[in-house]
């Protein structure tokens, strides 16, 4: 199938349309810049050029992002187990965090600490470092979701032991299992005289959630966010999880991240919050945001103060954005500013596209049954 114009592919490239037509002549191909070609054609272009091309389906080929390359064994380190907590609307998942973030070292006893985005750390007395992602509002989460699994390692399922499982914690185990990502799962509210843990195992079983006791191999903990009951072997099965997973990244490369949140705030403009997958993202570099693009003019960490960089498992607030980009976005450092502007302004003309061909079908379709 043709998939692109010469005249776009050029532009994806920020090359010149005549040099992206003398390259075709090289392979043999006549071509002018109006004219489709199809990806495998644009992917030898792309090669010829100099490029660096990414198939991101059998049809479709993203260019000039680059750092697709996969990473030498020897350049990989161990990185934190970025851990997601879901469930049922109410059944603690917020309070859970808040409970767990009384262990991290670094924040101390001080509850009154701002927390300035949905996900942060964790620094337990033992060194490691666990990042955490809540899930308020499931929207964004589904989109995370379906930006793959690279974002998520884990995922604590909370279900309250006085409520059991509920209609968003069986849509959790499937967001789960869709992503292949192990789960946790944490009986919460145990405190409670109407709790019933035993309840919550049987009905899990229903949703072929297999926990240690059932004779499967799910870890599952009894906890309270209320009095801090069971936190403390919470963690312990993250980190024995976290472990198996043996959870790596290259931090010595450009920054490729997943934006978890974005929000347009007075007086600091679009603030997204990125979660790094793999490299060191710093300040001043240029990068893609989903349909937005920017340089980054400051970073700031889960406690709200100005970093330098950000490395793997490392979630982040970006200042500097121009557009609107979407919670599961993804988030790629590019080389140049006009890389950057390019890839942007192209998709925001794909978004276009699809926009009109929409509205477009909804016309026609209106037309017919009016008929
Ligand atoms: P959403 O984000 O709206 O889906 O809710 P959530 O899962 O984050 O629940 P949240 O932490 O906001 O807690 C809901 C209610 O349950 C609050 O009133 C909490 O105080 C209460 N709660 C949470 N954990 C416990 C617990 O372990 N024991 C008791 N008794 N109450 C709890
Ligand atoms: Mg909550």
């Amino acid at each position: 199938p043709e998939v692109i114009s010469v005249q776009d592919l050029a532009s994806r490239m920020s090359e010149r349309s005549v040099d992206v037509i003398k390259a075709l002549m090289k392979l043999g191909i006549m071509a002018t810049a109006n004219q489709t070609i199809d990806a495998d054609t644009a992917e030898l272009v792309v090669d010829e050029l100099g490029h660096k091309a990414r198939r991101v389906a059998a049809s479709d080929v993203e260019i000039g992002l680059g750092g697709e390359e996969e990473d030498a064994p020897e350049d990989l380190v161990p990185r934190a187990p970025v851990v997601a907590v879901m469930g049922h609307v109410d059944h603690g998942k917020t309070s859970l965090l808040d409970a767990l973030r009384k262990s991290d070292v670094v924040s101390g006893e001080a509850g009154g600490i701002t927390q300035h985005i949905g996900a942060y750390q964790v620094k337990l007395a033992s060194g490691e470092m666990i990042t955490f992602l809540d899930t308020p509002g499931h929207e964004a989460f589904t989109a995370m979701r379906m930006r793959g699994a690279q974002v998520t390692d884990i995922v604590i399922l909370v279900v309250a032991a006085d409520d059991s499982v509920m209609p968003q914690t069986i849509e959790a185990i499937k967001h789960a299992k869709a992503a292949e990502v192990p789960i946790i799962v944490a009986i919460n509210k145990c405190d409670k005289p109407a709790a019933d843990p035993s309840k919550v195992r049987q009905e899990l079983l229903q949703h072929e959630i297999f926990v240690e006791d059932m004779g499967g191999d799910v870890l599952d903990v009894e906890v309270s966010a209320k009095t801090g009951a069971g936190l403390d072997k919470l963690q312990e099965a993250i980190l024995l999880q976290a472990e198996l997973l043996e959870l790596k990244a290259n931090p010595n490369r450009s920054a490729h991240g997943t934006v978890v949140e974005a929000k347009l705030e007075t007086g600091r403009g679009m603030v997204g919050t990125v979660l790094v997958n793999r490299g060191t993202l710093h300040v001043g570099d240029f990068f893609v945001m989903g349909p937005a693009m920017g340089k980054v003019r400051a970073l700031l960490d889960y406690r709200g103060q100005n970093v330098e960089e950000a490395g793997p498992s490392v979630p982040v607030e970006v200042l500097g954005i121009q557009g609107t980009p979407t919670a599961g976005d993804d988030f790629v450092v590019t080389e140049t500013e006009s890389q950057a502007k390019e890839i942007a302004s192209y998709r925001q003309r794909l978004d276009k596209d699809k926009k009109v061909t929409a509205t477009a079908r909804g016309t026609i379709e209106q037309m017919f049954s009016a008929i």
